[in-house]
């Protein structure tokens, strides 16, 4: 009988293909700490995100290649992920933060914060490390939708603070300083420097995601976002109405012209009273990703009320399902993007 090595059991996996990479486990170095002991055979299987939509599917695909090999007996697949970052090495960003996620729109109300705070908790019960910046300096939501309150601390002996935490995710808004209700006025310089603040003296630590919740439209905020980081993505929200597109438009034309990358489209409020299929339409003429469409359903609403998102509160409801996977799909487009566009930035 032939005997098992490391060499055959690598051999095997070569048919199982990451579908978003297009290229297989092996030659992608997913293959971590492989063992091979008679019929035993061990390895971790190291994908670039733990949020990976298919990671069931390949570590079962992979275990199956193994078991197929004569000889093999028992075949246990490890799964873990390792994020890469997009961000340039010596960034000033407070911590070691890997990617940079806005979430905008070209106009206010189509569920940009209830989007961010979703996909940031989403991302985070994946296992992934995780962050949310309320960049809507205007009207702080994320502390109410995350549930979140308090004065962030100063490190003890340095100047930077630490964010709060809420639902596994490190949390920063410029609601944490102001009373409620208080009327906020920012000259653009001002939103600049604050916008400086929160990314570069709070203490992120190690981040996979930090998603970044912009104020409406494609203004002061985002052109200074973009200044001050390079980001790793937009992800654009939008509403199935007619007039979205020309919102759509706008938003990707800012993305363009600060030279973000568009992961994709969430068609949000999705039904009878906002119709439906404009999403589709928006990936075709844009030629971008569509993520998801969610639906206008009341237990998103009462979640973003409550402080618990949907995908903590009602994880299977419609909302709830479609964040799920829209987070899946944000993060297999961060991957895919490194894979293809950034191949020299792996740290
Ligand atoms: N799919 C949904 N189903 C039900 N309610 C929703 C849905 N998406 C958003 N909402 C509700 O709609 C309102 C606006 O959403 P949200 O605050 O997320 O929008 P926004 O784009 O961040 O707004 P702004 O431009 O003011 O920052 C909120 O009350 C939110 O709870
Ligand atoms: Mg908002």
């Amino acid at each position: 009988m032939t005997e098992l090595t490391k060499e055959l059991v690598l051999k095997a996996l070569e048919v199982v293909q990451d579908p978003d990479l297009h290229k297989n486990i092996v030659e992608l170095d997913f293959i971590k700490n492989l063992a091979v002991c008679g019929g035993t055979v061990k390895f971790d299987l190291e994908l670039t995100t733990p949020a990976c939509p298919v990671k069931d599917l390949l570590k079962s695909q992979a275990h199956d290649a193994v078991a197929a090999l004569p000889g093999a007996e028992t075949v246990t697949v490890n799964l873990t992920a390792k994020v890469k970052s997009s961000l340039p090495v010596g960034n000033e960003i407070g911590g070691d933060v890997r990617n940079v996620i806005a979430v905008t729109s070209g106009k206010g109300g189509v569920g940009k914060s209830t989007t961010a705070v979703n996909l940031a908790v989403a991302l985070a019960e994946s296992g992934a490390k995780v962050g949310i910046l309320d960049a809507d300096v205007y009207g702080p939501n994320v502390p109410v939708m995350m549930g979140c309150k308090g004065s962030p601390m100063r490190v003890p002996g340095s100047d930077k603070i630490m964010p709060l935490e809420a639902h596994g995710v490190k949390t920063m808004s410029v609601g944490f300083m102001v009373e409620d209700g208080q009327a906020i006025m920012w000259r653009g310089p001002m939103l600049h420097r604050a916008l400086e603040q929160f990314l570069k003296d709070v203490e992120w630590g190690e981040l996979d995601y930090l998603v970044v919740d912009m104020p409406p439209g494609t203004g002061d905020a985002q052109i200074s976002l973009a200044q001050l980081v390079p980001l790793t993505g937009a992800v654009v929200v939008t509403t199935p109405q007619e007039v979205s597109l020309t919102d759509v438009r706008r938003a990707m034309g800012m993305a363009e012209q600060v030279k973000c990358p568009v992961l994709g489209v969430v068609e949000n409020m999705t039904g009878d009273i906002f119709g439906h299929g404009g999403g589709e339409q928006i990936a075709t003429t844009f030629n971008v990703n569509l993520l998801g469409s969610i639906p206008l359903e009341a237990v998103a609403r009462v979640a973003g009320d409550s402080g618990i998102p949907v995908v903590l509160s009602h994880p299977e409801s419609e909302t709830g399902k479609a964040f799920f996977e829209i987070a899946g799909k944000v993060a297999a487009a961060v991957a895919t993007r490194q894979a293809t566009a950034l191949p020299t930035l792996e740290v």
